[in-house]
């Protein structure tokens, strides 16, 4: 059932374009949206995103979409952490339960504190028939098909893409975009499985970059906006199928500590498009360059042109706009843990001491 890959990992990784297309084609019609009737974000006053893990990230990348596209305030947090600590909620609130198998148990007991106290309880899950699924007001599936590899990927871009339709939609019903806003906005999403598809084909490059990590004890991955999440979401995609220290953190936050654990030993991740904080992360980038880091820098043409010298290696991306983005940028992050884990010879889709599902808290 690998259809022909080492891993399960590799084919989910591989099957993207195919996914996000079904997505899209699944809520995206010629008119335009087409997200479930009951999903109404018009007089939520507050929004609380709930996850574990990579679909966590998937909900600190939302965020930033929800904020700035639909102007509605946003928390989110842990699964693990929110259903313990006494979440302040609205009955005008919504809250978004992200979970690819949609079994995790944290996720669903944070669900079941907070029905009857916002409202609406929304589940954003891979499995449609899954208790998140069963136990959500408003349901709406990934469409991503079984994910067999413990490491999250293809569920991860679908979760992205699904949110990102919400906040247009979100921003939609609230009149916070024009007709061609919207049309700009929805315009880049259907660019998504074309742009992940041209960034597969980096593939070979990756895995050259990945015989170098395979040998660190421990790697950085900085970000800025949107794509900080990502820089969270590559740690810990290479952590959990590697076994090499990671962290991600939010580029701008380095000289707050982590710097200090910069040398040449260390390699950095730099996952920067050329967006509006471009400039801030290069100066960060230049920073660690100082101190000697071998940089690995994810970015797109406009960002090669201006990066500058000194950086170890880059990987051109497709031009995406600001939605599309950190879709793209997930799949070299995907492709650097995959091929660093091979390169060790761990065991890619059963990483040691990790469950699929968590269905214990
Ligand atoms: O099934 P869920 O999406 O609720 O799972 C959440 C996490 O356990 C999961 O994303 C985990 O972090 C992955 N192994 C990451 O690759």
């Amino acid at each position: 059932e690998k259809a022909g890959y080492r891993h399960f990992m590799a084919k989910e990784i591989a099957e993207q374009p195919r996914v996000l297309a079904g997505a899209l084609e699944h809520y995206l019609g010629d008119a335009g949206l087409a997200l479930p009737e009951g999903l109404d974000f018009t007089g939520v006053d507050r929004l609380t995103l709930v996850a574990c893990g990579t679909a966590h990230y998937a909900c600190a990348v939302a965020r930033y979409w929800f904020e700035r596209l639909a102007g509605i305030p946003c928390e989110v947090d842990i699964a693990s952490e929110f259903r313990y600590r006494d979440p302040v909620l609205s009955p005008r609130g919504m809250a978004i339960f992200v979970s690819q198998s949609g079994e995790t148990a944290d996720t669903l007991a944070a669900l079941r504190h907070v029905r009857g106290a916002v409202g609406a309880v929304v589940g954003v899950v891979n499995v449609p028939t899954s208790s998140i699924a069963r136990e959500a007001d408003i349901v709406l599936p990934i469409h991503a098909g079984p994910e067999i590899g413990v490491a999250s990927t293809k569920a991860f871009t679908a979760q992205l893409l699904v949110l990102a339709l919400m906040a247009l939609r979100a921003a939609d019903q609230r009149g916070r975009l024009d007709a061609a806003g919207l049309e700009r906005h929805l315009a880049d999403l259907r660019g998504v499985p074309g742009l992940v598809n041209a960034a597969l084909a980096l593939d070979a490059e990756v895995a050259e970059i990945a015989q170098h990590v395979a040998e660190a004890q421990d790697v950085l991955f900085l970000g800025r906006g949107p794509l900080f999440p990502l820089a969270l979401e590559g740690a810990l995609k290479l952590k959990e199928i590697s076994y090499i220290h990671a962290e991600g953190y939010a580029a701008g936050e380095l000289k707050h500590g982590p710097i200090a654990l910069v040398d040449s030993h260390v390699p950095v991740v730099v996952i920067a498009p050329h967006d509006d904080l471009f400039a801030k992360t290069m100066s960060n980038m230049q920073e660690v360059m100082a101190r000697g880091a071998q940089v690995v820098l994810f970015t797109d043409a406009a960002g090669v042109a201006e990066a500058g010298p000194g950086v170890w290696r880059t990987l051109t991306l497709p031009t995406a706009g600001w939605l599309a983005a950190p879709i793209v940028h997930a799949v070299p992050a995907q492709l650097l843990a995959y091929h660093t884990a091979v390169a060790k010879g761990t065991d890619v889709d059963q990483p040691r001491n990790l469950a699929k599902s968590v269905t214990v808290e």
